[in-house]
């Protein structure tokens, strides 16, 4: 690391990565990773199993230790997770001002459960909610310390398609309010490119590659699909002409 103290453009960037790298023994995962997530930019990460995407996320949230490398990030980051990891003994309202004292989580507990459209359910229990409830409920909890950062590893993934497109509108109300930097990590092309303004792809411990989706309506998104699929090492061929692309309907890679 040098000496110069990484600062951020106040602002602008809510999080800056330089030549992050993380190992498991010898096995080095990252290796020299640069990132840099704007305030209000949602951000898809995409990558094959196994290629180290949760691993940058524990580190990006402060969860794990890095070998080398800087991150650089004005705010305490909040993580959503694939299981919503509620406390089961404790009530809606407590698991979302979770480490608060009552008196000041309560009332924000309340209002962050009422923007993820669960008013009125904050004495209710963990075990009556459905799985989407439940991640409504985790992303309560993660935006009510006003998070500059929020790290989603997967969090619409186990749900079904009509809950998971619901979602979505949610999370791009949420962040076009209250402006966090995003870094959605999505296994599902079509969910990067509806959802985001910006997609990496992570290969070998590096971002590989990075699309800008911008306002999808201005973007072609089927040539854009079919090269985020081809990164991925899906075989988009035509099996009845190799020399024509499928029609790819709806191939997601599998977890
Ligand atoms: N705590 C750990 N100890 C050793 N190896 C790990 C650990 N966590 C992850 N790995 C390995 O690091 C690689 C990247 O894992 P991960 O970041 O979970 O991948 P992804 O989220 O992209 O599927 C995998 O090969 C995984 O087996
Ligand atoms: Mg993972």
């Amino acid at each position: 690391m040098s000496a110069e103290t990484p600062t951020l453009n106040p602002g602008q960037e809510a999080v800056r990565v330089r030549g992050l790298r993380r190992q498991y023994g010898s096995r080095v995962v990252i290796d020299g990773l640069d990132l840099s997530i704007r305030h209000g930019e949602f951000v898809a990460l995409l990558g094959e199993s196994g290629c180290g995407k949760t691993t940058l996320l524990r580190a990006l949230a402060g969860l794990d230790v890095i070998d080398a490398g800087t991150i650089v990030s004005p705010a305490q980051p909040a993580v959503v997770f694939q299981e919503h990891r509620l406390l089961p003994w404790a009530t809606l309202w407590r698991n979302v001002a979770l480490g608060m004292d009552d008196a000041t989580g309560r009332p924000l507990a309340e209002a962050a459960l009422r923007e993820v459209g669960l008013a009125g359910r904050e004495d209710d229990w963990p075990r009556r909610l459905s799985g989407g409830q439940s991640q409504r409920v985790a992303l309560a909890r993660a935006l009510v310390r006003g998070p500059g950062l929020l790290l989603l590893d997967e969090p619409f993934a186990a749900l079904d398609a009509l809950t998971r497109i619901k979602m979505h509108v949610l999370i791009k109300e949420l962040v076009a309010r209250h402006q966090p930097g995003v870094l959605l990590v999505t296994h599902d092309v079509d969910e990067a490119i509806s959802i985001s303004d910006r997609i990496l792809v992570m290969r070998k411990g590096k971002v590989a590659a990075s699309y800008d989706v911008g306002t999808a309506a201005h973007i072609d998104r089927e040539p854009l699909r079919l090269q985020l699929l081809q990164e991925l090492g899906v075989d988009i061929r035509n099996p009845s002409d190799p020399e024509r692309p499928r029609k790819a309907e709806s191939i997601s890679l599998a977890a």
